[in-house]
């Protein structure tokens, strides 16, 4: 029977923990391993080449442990490195971008509000996507400065955080938007939080659910979709301490392995 190796999956930290949640869920018994490169979080506020040259390092170390795919979990690393990524490795790769497209196809008010990293909004990938999709619709785009650290710290609730994500929204109220796009892996963990602040009508969605579904698809056009029922192995290394990631997915703590790790 053919070898098949793990999903590979990275971020610039433990955000993408929430991709990997959409992906377990839908491939429960995929081998995968995730790597959190939290030393060097955020990635968004580096500038094109520093992101090119992480997201190179994080799928060399992915594919030396035998990835068969590769899942970059993170929008700024998608934004600004995935054509690179494509153009140097064989193994195939799946993104992540905001959803403005459903948002835009959805939106009643004509008004769309985004958070996401600086790295993401000034990308020429996300401004060809948005430009392509919002024709007649306004769009708030917000840069959610300081939320990324916080979430590393594990501070989903903290008075700070609250404050932030006030002063974030408010430009988005003002601009009487139905759906908010969350831009970045890490803004998930975020939700509950969010849907204190905006009013009921206002949809919150990001791109986890469609990444995993594509993730999917793609393995199975090459044919390297796991078809047995085994007990998968769940591997997350992060080169930090692994607390917060620990806390992030405690629900899985007994069957999944997490290490610090330098790569
Ligand atoms: N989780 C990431 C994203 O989706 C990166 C955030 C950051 O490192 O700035 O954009």
């Amino acid at each position: 029977m053919k070898q098949l190796g793990p999903i590979g999956i990275f971020d610039s930290g433990v955000g993408g923990t929430s991709i990997w949640k959409e992906i377990h869920q839908l491939l429960p018994h995929e081998d995968t391993i995730y790597l959190a490169d939290s030393v060097n979080a955020p990635y968004g506020h580096k500038s094109e080449e520093e992101i090119v040259s992480l997201s190179i390092k994080n799928t060399e170390f992915l594919i030396q442990q035998g990835a068969k795919i590769i899942v970059v979990a993170c929008n700024t690393a998608t934004t600004n490195a995935i054509d690179v990524l494509r153009s140097n490795f064989d193994t195939p790769f799946i993104g992540i971008e905001p959803a403005i497209k459903p948002a835009a196809l959805l939106t009643h008010s004509k008004s769309i509000g985004i958070l996401a990293t600086k790295g993401t909004l000034n990308s020429s990938l996300f401004h060809k996507t948005s430009e392509e999709h919002t024709h007649g619709i306004k769009v708030t785009e917000i840069i959610g400065e300081g939320l990324v650290p916080l979430i590393e710290k594990g501070e989903l609730n903290s008075t700070e955080m609250l404050l932030l994500l006030k002063k974030f929204i408010k430009p988005m109220m003002d601009a009487e938007i139905d759906y908010l796009v969350l831009g970045c892996s890490h803004y998930p963990y975020l939700i509950p939080q969010l849907e204190k602040i905006v009013p009921a009508h206002v949809k919150i969605i990001d791109s986890g659910l469609a990444v995993a579904r594509q993730t999917k698809s793609v393995l199975e056009k090459n044919d390297l979709l796991n078809t047995t029922k085994k007990t998968p192995a769940l591997v997350f290394y992060s080169n930090t301490n692994v607390d917060t990631m620990k806390f992030l997915l405690q629900e899985f703590s007994s069957e999944i392995l997490l290490e610090k790790k330098e790569f």
